[in-house]
């Protein structure tokens, strides 16, 4: 199926993905928290980013003529790579901007920087800082779509799209009903989680929280999620066990006693993975700390593992959201106010 799908005509690949849009739009213009994400969004990033996903490297020309600029102010692998190859895909100029190379050294205030990108004409700015709530504020002020890469402690919403169309396609069902997910970890400096429980919340899945209790801040029960300082206590039963990573530049090493007694108390083995249903899977948004958040031998090989195919999904989610956002059916543009 994938080497017949890479030998279709352009014009024929993009008609059949054309075809599953059906005219469709997204109901925003910029991404910055799953809150904005409609079920309707949902379907429909969900529909493109599967047949995208089919497609693999081909190269698309949807989106030419239009530039992306990823301004990655914190240090990225999965994240920035794959949103500059799916510009790129789709036929996108892209260029970056960091904190080491850009004028942000020189003292330039954020909304100026981002001014500037979007003065060239920029269709996309993807954004990743440590500043929760920046990428909101810019949105507001510029004419390009702002995606939100990450910002701070707070969200970071192309992960969640992505991590919940791989429990989705494992399930083969439309919402999360009667599963259970239970996150492992650093909860309180985690933007994943800030995003994941958002968007498990639309889906309807039973979310289960497993942490020391420096790493619980309060406001995780307004979310309605059980929270345990047992492990094993929380995967029992499982059907998605979700790790993520002690983020020590954070300062998340001063909450617990070291490394090494959290992955004793905490870090997912074979033995715990056990604890849960057999055909649960394990995620984790990456880097992984192996042997610290998850043991080794889970990480890429093991059959539950589904680490490798959350990153293929990303791609195809990125490309779905960066057609959809930069090419609008409808030809409606986004409304702004110069600051
Ligand atoms: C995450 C991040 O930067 O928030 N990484 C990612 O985007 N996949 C998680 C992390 O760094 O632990």
């Amino acid at each position: 199926m994938d080497v017949a799908l890479r030998r279709k005509p352009m014009s024929e690949a993009e008609e059949d993905l054309s075809k599953i849009r059906e005219g469709r739009d997204l109901s925003f213009f910029d991404l910055t928290s799953i809150d904005q994400v409609s079920l309707k969004d949902l379907a429909l990033l969900y529909d493109v980013a599967r047949r995208f996903r089919d497609y693999r490297t081909y190269k698309f020309s949807f989106n030419k003529g239009y530039s992306q600029v990823n301004a990655f102010f914190e240090a990225s692998t999965r994240t920035q790579a794959s949103f500059d190859l799916a510009a790129k895909q789709l036929s996108m100029d892209t260029t970056s901007v960091g904190s080491t190379n850009s004028s942000a050294k020189k003292g330039e205030s954020f909304i100026d920087t981002v001014e500037t990108l979007s003065a060239y004409n920029a269709r996309a700015i993807v954004i990743r800082c440590s500043q929760a709530g920046a990428p909101e504020f810019v949105a507001r002020h510029v004419a390009a779509s702002i995606i939100n890469a990450g910002d701070g402690w707070h969200e970071h919403p192309t992960q969640a799209l992505l991590d919940a169309l791989t429990m989705l396609d494992e399930c083969a069902s439309e919402d999360l009903s009667g599963r259970v997910v239970v996150v492992v970890g650093d909860i309180k400096h985690s933007r994943v989680f800030g995003s994941l429980v958002r968007i498990l919340k639309k889906l309807n899945a039973t979310i289960r929280v497993a942490a020391p209790e420096t790493f619980l801040p309060d406001y995780v029960e307004k979310f309605g999620v059980s929270t345990s300082w047992s492990v094993e206590e929380a995967i029992e039963g499982a059907d998605v066990i979700y790790a993520l990573r002690v983020q020590e530049e954070r300062g998340a090493k001063g909450d617990i006693p070291t490394l090494r007694e959290y992955s004793k108390t905490f870090g997912i083995s074979a033995k715990r993975l056990a604890l849960a249903k057999p055909e649960a899977i394990l995620m984790h948004p990456g880097p992984v700390m192996r042997d610290i958040d998850v043991h080794s031998a889970l990480v890429a090989r093991h059959p539950q593992s589904r680490i490798l195919r959350q990153v293929e999904n990303g791609m195809a989610l990125r490309k779905a959201l960066l057609w959809l956002m930069c090419d609008r059916a409808d030809g409606a543009t986004k409304s702004y106010e110069l600051l």
